[in-house]
Formats: structure tokens, sequence, C-alpha cells
């Protein structure tokens, strides 16, 4: 029996989810108090059908799409020209986590007079932005992983420090989002599997973070259940709707979870992404078994739950790590950094720059820079045996 994929959902923001619903895109600005959008998209979509389509069933839309993978500062000051330029007042934000991120950064930036880092996730340093001065987002997820349509962050790379940092906001929460999994069939499939592992890793960080929040860890769990069964699927077909629809779900879940916390796979990924800018559910997809062997010993009793969720053969941690690398392995993911042109030399920045990380607070263990260094140093090689984390 088909199942039917289409919802309208209000938590965590309003979410109009089903095939063929980027058509009520100027319905959704409409809702969000948007008349005249910057359309923002990257470099990559600027051209295919998809966003062709979605301008044309804009009325006053404006493309902007210099935004590239592991956003910049200079992205975000390009696209502020843009909206500033061209009178808008709101964002469309389209496309991966680079677009989605930009694109909210963008609407955050339309109407305050600080500079952007000092608005970094730390402390209260959100209460300085004037909310007057944040402009409204629709955002349409093209990938099933970030999440960042129902997140209230965005990450944007400081070129001078190689740093990537989280500029938090609770308004920076798109009005409207449409999950349309027409839009991801296009998707090439290591793009599909590295972004379905990032949102898997959410759900997973989220779950095993410290901390009580039984509504994330349900949340949680279930999306973990829809990724290890759908991603699988999406990948092997794209053109599989419901495998697509709830991926999108998923991903949308894993970021919704994540308010309660992620932990040292995020923590490490974001300076690698930094520094050799790699994807970022690429990267993450590599760390993770990594981390998972450092973090055992706090982990062991969650880890049986997931598998008891996931029904895995075998039960507890050593089936929980299993079944991870041989998803891992089945989607084609590498087994080291190494093969995706990370090298060991920068070791001890990565492990100093992930101590530092917001991410890292919320690892069952607390860890520090040599550890991290030490994961960071094994995945680089492959070592997954090397790995020992605190009894
Ligand atoms: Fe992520």
């Amino acid at each position: 029996m088909s199942q039917v994929l289409t919802g309208n959902w209000n938590y965590p923001t309003t979410i109009w989810a089903g095939p063929g619903r980027i058509a009520e895109l100027d319905a959704a600005c409409s809702r969000a108090g948007i008349t005249r959008p910057l359309l923002v998209t990257d470099e990559g979509l600027a051209g295919s059908p998809i966003v062709a389509a979605a301008l044309a069933g804009l009325r006053h839309a404006v493309l902007f799409s210099a935004v590239r993978g592991n956003p910049a500062l200079s992205h975000v000051e390009a696209g502020l020209a843009a909206y500033r330029a061209a009178g808008r007042d709101g964002v469309v934000a389209f496309g991966g986590g680079s677009a989605l991120d930009a694109g909210k950064v963008v609407a955050f930036m339309a109407g305050q007079t600080r500079p952007l880092w000092d608005f970094e996730d730390v402390g209260d340093w959100w209460t300085r932005a004037d909310p007057a001065g944040i402009a409204p987002v629709v955002a349409v997820p093209t990938t099933a992983g970030t999440g960042s349509e129902v997140g209230r962050a965005g990450v944007i790379l400081n070129e001078e420090t190689h740093q990537k940092k989280i500029i938090f906001h609770p308004l920076m929460m798109p009005r409207v989002v449409i999950l349309d999994p027409e839009l991801t069939v296009g998707l090439p499939r290591a793009v599909t599997a590295a972004t379905g592992i990032d949102a898997f890793v959410h759900c997973l960080e989220a779950f095993c973070a410290p901390g009580f929040h039984p509504l994330a860890d349900g949340i949680a769990l279930e999306g973990m259940r829809l990724i290890h069964r759908f991603l699988p699927r999406a990948c092997a077909d794209g053109t599989d709707i419901e495998a697509r629809a709830q991926m999108l779900a998923a991903a949308s879940m894993g970021a919704t979870a994540f308010q309660k916390g992620l932990g040292a796979v995020h923590a490490i990924a974001h300076p690698v992404g930094s520094w050799f800018n790699t994807h970022h559910g690429l990267t993450n997809a590599v760390i993770l078994p990594y981390v998972l062997k450092f973090n055992r010993a706090a982990i062991a009793d969650k880890t049986d739950v997931i598998a008891r969720v996931l029904d895995l053969p075998v039960r507890g941690f050593d089936g929980f790590l299993e079944a991870v690398l041989s998803m891992r392995r089945d989607l084609g993911i590498p087994h080291s950094l190494a093969e995706i042109g990370v090298g060991a030399g920068t070791a001890s920045t990565i492990g100093r720059e992930a101590a530092l990380d917001p991410s890292a607070g919320g690892n069952p263990i607390p860890v520090d820079a040599a550890q991290l260094e030490g994961i960071f140093r094994a995945a680089v090689d492959g070592r997954l045996e090397a790995v020992a984390g605190p009894a």
C-alpha cells in the first residue's frame, strides 16, 4: 500500500511536506510576509531546472547564487549587497546546507549594524542583534542532510582565521519550510549518501548527548530508524519518492533533535572542513566510527536502545558499531580521512580547534584537545583499532 507522503506540520516551525509542493512557494512567501524575495542558492544549482521552476513560480524574485560549499563571510557580504541593492524584504534559502546557511545569515544580517562575528554563538551574544532587523526566511532544502531548514543557526567560515563560526539567533528559524522530495531526485548517489549520514550523525550525537531532553531523544531515535531503512533505498534508486520523502523528514528531525547538543564527530568535522574544504557530511561519515569507539564506555546503554529500534541482528554497542561500519561500506564512504585528501600535518591545530568547537560540549565523555587530536590522527590513517576511550 502506498503511503500518503503529504503533511502540514507546525513544529519546530511551519513545514509543508510532500511531492510537488514547491508549487506552493509563492504562497509560502506570502505566509512568511515576504513580497520581494531574494532567492539564495549555490553556484551549482543556479542554472538547474529546479531553480528555474522555483523562480518561475515566484513573483518579483531576484536570484543570488554566488554561494559555494563551506560558505564564508565574503559570500554573506555579497548576498547582503544584492539584498539591499534590489530592495528585498525576505529570503528564499534554496539548496543544500551551504545555500540554506548563507541565505539564513543574509536575512539575519539584513537590518543589523554590528559586524557578523559579533553574533557568534557564544554566551548571550545573540541578544546583541536587533530583532526588528531580522528578515523572514522561507527554506527549501534540496538535500536530505543538514536540516538547516529547521535550525536557528548558520555556520559561516571566517576566511582569515580558517575557523567555522556558528551564528545563532532564535529568530533565524525559517518561517515556512517546503520539504518536496521531487527536488532531491537529481542528487547524485554519493551526495545522497554523505548528506544522509550527516543527518544520521545529528540524530545519534543528539541522542547520546548528556542532559534531560526526552523530546529530542524520541525524535532522534525515529530519525535514525528512518535513515537506516530509507537511505540505502534512496541511494539505490534516486527516483524512489517514498525514500526521498522519508529522508527529507529525517533530516529535519536530526536538526530538531540536535538542539539538545552534538558531539565530537561534529567538533572534529568543523575544523577539518575549514582547513581542507571537505564536504561536511562526508567528513562526518568518515569520522563517525572513530568517535563511537572513543565514547564506548559512556554510550553502551544508549547504543543498545538504538540497536533495538533499528532491529539489528546483534544488539549492544558491538552490534551498533558493526551496523554503522557496514552502512558506511555499502554506501561507498571511505574508511580514512586520508582517502578524502586530509593529512595529519595539521593534527595539533585540528585537536585544539575541535576542543573549542561548541559541539565538543555535547560529547558524552568530556574530551580535550589531545584526545580529539588522537581521534583525528586515527581517522586520517584509518586505524580504528587504535582508538581507545576512557574505560
Ligand atoms: Fe552536520
